[in-house]
């Protein structure tokens, strides 16, 4: 099967509503602006697309699943939410300059893309970005694809192109089994 196919096998046998949007995005909702346009890429089944689109922000929402944006679509239009989902390859076809206010990423990494996203944002836009470090914690699961996980600041590096409003990364210090572990979240803003 291919990925895209293991993506839509796994998100048909999903419920049909959006979960809980990213502990990034909920943590500093405050940094929104009041309206603009916002992207969530590689959105899966768009909780963070909801989330921007309930706070006010013309929303659109990028996955390369038909299925995700099928079930995302109708959930919008349900909840007659301002949102727009695309079937899209965001690697191949990332944002065009100067296009958004808002840029959310979970879950989702492809370094060479990262010029792009910033590239994407228009002046005192924000990205919110959140997803996996190579920190393994027993209890918790994380893709097994190095490709897919983050070096310790490495996404500080990452985002170096905008000005840093917030970052976390809990590393190994202290108590494991609380904090946000093996995950590194990052807001910055576009100058
Ligand atoms: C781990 S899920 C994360 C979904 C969502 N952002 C979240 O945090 O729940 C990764 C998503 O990336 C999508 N994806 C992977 N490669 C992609 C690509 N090249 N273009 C668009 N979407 C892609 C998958 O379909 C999947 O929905």
């Amino acid at each position: 099967m291919t990925q895209v196919g293991v993506w839509d096998a796994r998100y048909a046998a999903e419920p049909d509503v959006p979960g809980e949007a990213a502990w990034v995005l909920r943590e500093f909702a405050h940094l929104l602006p009041s309206h603009g346009q916002a992207l969530d890429l590689a959105c899966g089944l768009g909780a963070n697309a909801s989330f921007l689109a309930v706070r006010g922000l013309d929303t659109t929402a990028w996955d390369n699943s038909e299925v995700a944006m099928e079930k995302l679509q109708a959930y919008a239009s349900a909840q007659k939410l301002r949102l727009l989902t695309a079937v899209r390859d965001v690697v191949a076809h990332p944002p065009e300059p100067a296009s958004f206010d808002v840029i959310v990423v979970t879950h989702f990494l492809a370094r060479a893309l990262f010029p792009a996203l910033i590239a994407a944002l228009r002046p005192g836009g924000l990205l919110f970005y959140q997803t996996f470090t190579c920190e393994k914690i027993a209890t918790l699961k994380t893709p097994s694809n190095p490709d897919f996980l983050l070096a310790p600041n490495e996404l500080l590096h990452l985002c170096a192109g905008l000005r840093i409003l917030a970052y976390r990364e809990d590393g190994r210090a202290g108590d494991l089994t609380s904090g946000m572990r093996a995950r590194a979240a990052c807001v910055g803003q576009k100058t």
